[in-house]
């Protein structure tokens, strides 16, 4: 059913697929898209646009439910634009190709259809990063742009919204993160006060819609509101939707409800939603739309939980994210290649099969390493590592251990001749230490333990984020249940089973008060479960 050339896919060997986010979308995610053309049912002397078009597998697979006047694609590569110009003109007659920057070439074309999966590159990626912005703020878009380093798929949503004609449609492959980070805030609330969202679909086979991507996508259909005085029309006819699901409204001109659906094969419709309406916890990531009803509850138990005074948030000089290390096999120590073969109060002495080299105590500052190493139980006497925390000018053996790291070349090297102060000036500046460790990445299904606890204050690498507070209970609620559905509904998924989150989404989730004892919590907890 969907016209594709298998040199529509093969092309993208002969491009650099990583910078310029060379993932076409695969079948499945196009016969997403065809299942939602025909739900649109679109009829008219219409244009059809893809600005990132790729080797034009978005406009020519879906040729049978589609009849656009015209064709119009934007690609930054050259072999693929060559296939799509010489696929896209066979099939269509009016095609007009372009091969260069979208961001350069697009802004003065307009369309009725635009289906897309825009460029999803890493920010630090992008050549001419600074320039895009600077020209996408230049077209008015910069209210909407949360943080500098947006993402290239946030800019094109821009891009796409100059050349999307008013009442038109953009059904677009997006990376899942655009609906729950911080830098898409900004482009979700544009999306809502400028089109109605009427469809958002998942894969639940695998993350993505994307040929080699391992990144969590979703699909998004969207349709342009219209002004009263509208300057640009669509070339649609009268529009008559497909119904609703489940629905005896016609079009959805007369719904704010964005419908979401999970595909499997089939698209399965799972519920409406009101975006205009959703708080908290649900507006700040859209995923959780997939598991609404166990989002609104468990967004109502914990609403309750602050009410009744057993709950209360962080506050943002009570977490941080532990120490920055350029160079662990150095700094941390046992590490790889030193061994402690014994240990006084004043020193410790390593050995590395060769030399052997004493480190007084003074440098030495206990920090915990990697969250796998305390997977067994949440309380930590001993992390069972140090860190080396240097001022002062290395003399005796701390010199020969210096210039033993000198030999490793190690990153922390970068940063000039006083490179092995840079765990102290850390110290100094941050005071990394805490009593609650939050592991930074975390899978559900392996892991058990999300959260350590110590006593004693200790300092941690960046692979956790620290909680100053000393209450052993807010480790024993980030291990609950209740913990692990909130992370189930609302974490940030990587991939199909890691999740992550960054301090402000620690602000946001509520920790036991500090007068609640342990029976009050779990009280509480249980009846969660
Ligand atoms: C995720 S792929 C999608 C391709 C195609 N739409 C599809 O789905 O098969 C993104 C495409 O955008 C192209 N691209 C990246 N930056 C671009 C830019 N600044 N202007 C135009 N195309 C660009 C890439 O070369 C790539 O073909």
């Amino acid at each position: 059913m969907l016209t594709i050339d298998k040199r529509q896919y093969e092309v993208q060997k002969l491009v650099d697929r990583k910078e310029t986010s060379s993932y076409y979308t695969d079948e499945d995610g196009m016969k997403v898209v065809a299942m939602m053309l025909e739900k649109l049912n679109l009829k008219g002397d219409f244009s059809l646009m893809d600005p990132f078009m790729g080797a034009g597998i978005t406009l020519s697979s879906i040729n049978r439910f589609v009849k656009p006047k015209k064709v119009i694609g934007i690609e930054i590569n050259e072999e693929p634009y060559e296939l799509a110009k010489s696929i896209l003109s066979a099939i269509y007659d009016d095609v007009e190709v372009v091969c260069g920057s979208a961001f350069k070439f697009g802004w003065d074309y307009k369309a009725d259809l635009i289906i897309s999966n825009p460029p999803f590159t890493r920010w630090h990626r992008v050549k001419n990063r600074d320039e895009i912005l600077k020209t996408v703020v230049s077209k008015g878009y910069g209210k909407y742009i949360s943080r500098k380093d947006a993402g290239l798929h946030v800019l094109s949503i821009f891009l796409i919204d100059r050349i999307l004609n008013e009442g038109g449609y953009a059904i677009l492959v997006l990376p899942a993160s655009t609906f729950y980070t911080s830098q898409a805030s900004g482009v979700k609330s544009f999306l809502k006060e400028f089109y109605d969202i009427l469809y958002l679909v998942e894969n639940v086979n695998k993350p993505s819609f994307s040929s080699g991507s391992e990144f969590k996508e979703l699909i998004v259909v969207l349709k342009k509101k219209e002004k009263q005085n509208r300057a640009s029309k669509t070339h649609f006819d009268s529009i008559e939707h497909s119904q609703p699901h489940n629905s005896s409204e016609k079009c959805y001109e007369h719904t704010n409800n964005t419908e979401i659906y999970q595909y499997n094969g089939t698209l399965k419709y799972l519920y409406s939603a009101n975006l205009h309406e959703i708080k908290s916890f649900i507006d700040r990531n859209w995923l959780s739309l997939f598991k609404y009803d166990e989002a609104k509850k468990l967004s109502q138990f914990l609403e309750e939980g602050i009410n009744q005074g057993v709950l209360r948030y962080l506050k943002r000089d009570e977490i941080m994210v532990g120490i920055q290390m350029y160079g662990p096999e150095f700094f941390f120590i046992p590490n790889k290649y030193w061994k402690i073969t014994k240990e006084s109060e004043a020193v410790i002495t390593i050995n590395n099969g060769k030399d052997t080299i004493e480190i007084p105590k003074k440098y030495l500052i206990k920090c915990l390493r990697k969250p796998e190493y305390y997977m067994e139980k949440t309380y930590i006497d001993d992390p069972e590592f140090y860190i080396l925390s240097i001022d002062d000018p290395p003399q005796g053996d701390l010199e020969r251990y210096i210039a033993w790291g000198l030999g490793q070349n190690i990153p922390a090297l970068s940063l000039g001749s006083e490179w092995y102060k840079h765990i102290w000036k850390q110290i100094q500046t941050k005071k990394p230490y805490g009593h609650i460790f939050l592991h930074n990445k975390i899978d559900l299904k392996r892991h058990r333990i999300l959260a350590n606890y110590s006593s004693k204050p200790l300092c941690a690498s960046k692979n956790f984020f620290i909680i100053k507070t000393n209450n052993s209970l807010i480790a024993m609620w980030y291990n609950s249940e209740v913990m692990r559905d909130f992370l189930k509904i609302f974490g940030r998924k990587i991939s199909d089973s890691w999740i992550e989150l960054l301090v402000e989404d620690y602000l946001q989730i509520p920790v036991p008060a500090d007068n609640v004892d342990d029976k009050e919590l779990a009280s509480y907890i249980k009846k969660w479960q």
